[in-house]
């Protein structure tokens, strides 16, 4: 079951390592001399370092990080709930003898530290999930630069401070979730470098200003959401690259309407959440061609007028709420 479900957060990068905590667990009958070799594989120092100064800044508690022990086949894996897990995965190589770690879970536990520049030491680590605890301090992106990350979600803490420039260096991130927690300033035009990027989701944080014209490359986004901020602006006539879109939330902002020509170009779409526009001339958002559509939701948009009759070829349509 564990196998299978990490599985899913292991990219194609390292698919030929072993896994060798699972595999001792599952199949040590099968592989006695590979398992209990690999059991006594040692993290490398500085590895371990890094997890030791980043549990004294997430003031991880010595029960779930117990340096008494082997943190790639010793420490404890339990998924208590959806909301609270605990889980840090290794890669370990059994020619060279070298482990890395390379995914670090801690949700739901009420941590209260400040984010860990050391993570940067895990030069394989692709994972990290810190969603739901009380976690301050600013995100280290420049020390995080080199991380081969793919995943990285800060979901429901504290982090204040901007989203700094660095972050558009961490090229590999496929999702980035900063929703619900105090970053302010305005969102920088180096979000623009992450080419790969699918879910990126900023809601429920302080940011003011404009969406850059460098978000214009993102064109591999399929979900983006920003809702209760404070972003200002016209909707971009640029937002028509994403082509890949299927999701897009932007309720509770400061953002004028009305939607420009270029969105009728996001055919994909399947979920549209957009709420109190300022400003719009009152036309309705040209969505015929988004005949996928399921979710529909456009309320105080300042759209004045009749419904238009291709909503009606929306077969797929559960939910219509505007007004
Ligand atoms: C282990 O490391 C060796 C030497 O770097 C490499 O050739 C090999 O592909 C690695 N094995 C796995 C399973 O990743
Ligand atoms: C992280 O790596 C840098 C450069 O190699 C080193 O100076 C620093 O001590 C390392 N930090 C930890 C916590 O291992
Ligand atoms: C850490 O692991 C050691 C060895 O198993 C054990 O004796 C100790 O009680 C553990 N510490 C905590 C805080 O769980
Ligand atoms: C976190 O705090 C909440 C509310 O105080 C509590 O219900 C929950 O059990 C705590 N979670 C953990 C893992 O300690
Ligand atoms: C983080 O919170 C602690 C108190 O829990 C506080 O002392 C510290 O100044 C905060 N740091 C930041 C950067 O907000
Ligand atoms: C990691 O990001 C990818 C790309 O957005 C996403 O499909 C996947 O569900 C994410 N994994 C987890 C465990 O959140
Ligand atoms: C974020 O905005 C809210 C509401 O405007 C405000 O109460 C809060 O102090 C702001 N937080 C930060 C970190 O700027
Ligand atoms: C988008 O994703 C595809 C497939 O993962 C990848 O080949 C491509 O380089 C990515 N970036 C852009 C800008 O298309
Ligand atoms: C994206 O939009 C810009 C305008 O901001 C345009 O110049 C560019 O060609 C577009 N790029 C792609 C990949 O569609
Ligand atoms: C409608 O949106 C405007 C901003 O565009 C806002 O000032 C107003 O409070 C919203 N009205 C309702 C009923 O939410
Ligand atoms: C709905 O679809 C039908 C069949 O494809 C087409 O003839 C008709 O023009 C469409 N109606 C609207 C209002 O777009």
């Amino acid at each position: 079951m564990r196998a299978a479900a990490l599985a899913v957060y292991r990219p194609p990068r390292i698919h030929r390592g072993l896994l060798f905590l699972f595999l001792a667990a599952t199949l040590s009958c099968c592989l006695q001399g590979l398992g209990s070799h690999a059991q006594t594989l040692p993290l490398p120092p500085n590895e371990v370092n890094a997890l030791r100064q980043a549990a004294t800044k997430l003031k991880i508690p010595p029960t779930l990080w117990n340096f008494s022990v082997n943190p790639c086949f010793d420490w404890l894996k339990e998924t208590k709930s959806s909301v609270v897990s605990h889980n840090v995965v290794c890669d370990c190589n059994a020619t060279t003898n070298v482990c890395h770690v390379v995914s670090i879970e801690v949700k739901g536990y009420n941590l209260t530290g400040v984010l860990p520049e050391e993570f940067g030491n895990l030069t394989s680590l692709f994972f990290i999930d810190l969603t739901r605890n009380y976690i301050n301090g600013s995100i280290p992106a420049a020390d995080w630069a080199s991380l081969p990350l793919r995943n990285l979600s800060l979901l429901g803490n504290r982090i204040s401070g901007a989203i700094p420039e660095e972050i558009g260096n961490i090229t590999p991130l496929r999702s980035l979730v900063l929703e619900n927690n105090m970053i302010q300033g305005p969102i920088p035009r180096g979000l623009g470098k992450l080419i790969n990027i699918e879910r990126l989701f900023l809601s429920a944080n302080n940011f003011t200003g404009e969406l850059p014209e460098a978000l214009s490359r993102l064109t591999n986004l399929t979900d983006f959401r920003i809702d209760g901020t404070e972003i200002s602006g016209k909707i971009p006539s640029w937002i028509g690259n994403w082509t890949k879109l299927r999701r897009f939330d932007m309720q509770g902002t400061s953002m004028e309407g009305p939607f420009p020509p270029e969105f009728s170009l996001l055919e994909g779409i399947t979920e549209l959440r957009v709420s109190d526009l300022k400003k719009s001339d009152g036309s309705f958002p040209p969505l015929e061609k988004m005949l996928g559509m399921q979710q529909l939701v456009l309320r105080n948009c300042s759209i004045s007028g009749m419904i238009p009759d291709y909503i009606g070829n929306m077969t797929k349509l559960k939910t219509l709420y505007g007004s």
